[in-house]
């Protein structure tokens, strides 16, 4: 396994054994849960679908998880789609008219919903209506089609790319923040309980430490440590077993990748330490503007080791002292090369 596995932008698989079913299994994001909560239950209590809910933050907080769980809340069904998956005006159509009344429509990257399906979810939100347009110039009719009343989820790491006709339209937004440490261990705790795997206090925080403050990173971390204590005959897991399968993925103490320390190093050995623009760090570390934004600098922004600035990225002394360069060298760095 490559060290980029553990966080793979694309990996959205939950693992569903571990995914927390009830509110009282889910860890953390109190005052997410209690908002949601007030929401259902007010709803219930009118006897109409929950407000459109938006869930924004870095990816692998569980915003899936809360949607599933509002929806088994409110006792429906939920469908599941993505922002990119629906491609043609049709396609929403299709998904819309199966609704069931007081239904949960899941919207994964909601940023990347195409232009004329958001313009179409404006009705369906506002009013539970469709508007089809058939044929094409002058002689184009649009029916109006009446929709049963549902609730969309919405979920995005990228809030600030929706529209603000779009974002308008959610009843209830939210962003979900890293968890505590505490919580990561709590989390990690209950999924070696269900995959029955022997792991001791010490290596339960060696391995929350390098978890990026993320339940997904955590899970998986946690599975690969398992693994390799059960081929090395190594159980059970403690912290020096841990560390030795962290070695091997690749990933140090704190959950730094690979990709992280090449994104560190290339802002302060190529740019003096910053500030540098988002564009000029992907080409000189060959990855896409997207991955960096999404996957890699979230993190890197909330341990304090890359600051924002207008002009772009800085290094932070921090980030200078975790990866062993003198700090008192920075003005230096960029006129050696
Ligand atoms: N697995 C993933 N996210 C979780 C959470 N917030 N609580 C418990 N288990 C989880």
């Amino acid at each position: 396994m490559s060290s980029g596995d553990v966080l793979k932008k694309d990996d959205v698989t939950l693992d569903l054994a571990l995914r927390p079913s009830r509110w009282d299994e889910y860890i953390g994001q109190e005052k997410i849960k209690n908002n949601l909560r007030i929401l259902i239950e007010a709803a219930q209590k009118r006897g109409e679908p929950i407000e459109h809910v938006l869930l924004y933050g870095p990816a692998g907080l569980g915003k899936t998880t809360l949607a599933h769980l509002v929806g088994r809340e409110m006792g429906t069904t939920m469908k599941v789609t993505s922002g990119p998956a629906i491609e043609k005006a049709g396609d929403l159509a299709a998904i819309l008219t199966n609704m069931e009344e007081g239904g949960v429509l899941f919207i994964d990257e909601a940023h990347r919903i195409h232009k004329v399906v958001e313009e179409m979810l404006y009705p369906a939100m506002e009013s539970s209506t469709l508007d089809i347009i058939l044929g094409k110039g002058p002689s184009a009719k649009t029916i109006q089609l009446h929709l049963p009343r549902f609730t969309i989820i919405a979920a995005t790491t990228r809030a600030g790319l929706l529209s603000s006709p779009f974002r308008s339209r959610f009843g209830a937004t939210h962003r979900l923040d890293f968890y505590r440490e505490e919580e990561i261990e709590r989390i990690i705790r209950r999924s070696a309980a269900l995959l029955k795997a022997r792991v001791n206090d010490d290596a339960v925080k060696t391995i929350a430490r390098a978890s990026r403050f993320t339940p997904r990173v955590a899970n998986r971390i946690l599975k690969r440590v398992r693994d390799y204590a059960q081929v090395h005959n190594m159980t059970p897991v403690t912290r020096a077993v841990a560390q030795k399968a962290l070695a091997v993925l690749e990933v140090d103490a704190i959950g730094l990748e690979t990709t992280d320390v090449r994104i560190l190093e290339a802002i302060i050995t190529k740019y003096g330490g910053g500030p540098v623009g988002l564009k000029s760090v992907a080409a000189s570390t060959s990855e896409e503007v997207e991955t960096i934004e999404d996957v890699y600098e979230p993190y890197l922004l909330q341990i304090g080791f890359l600051s924002r600035s207008p002009k772009g990225r800085i290094a932070t002394k921090h980030a200078y002292e975790h990866l062993g360069i003198p700090y008192h060298d920075k003005d230096k760095q960029g006129l050696l090369l």
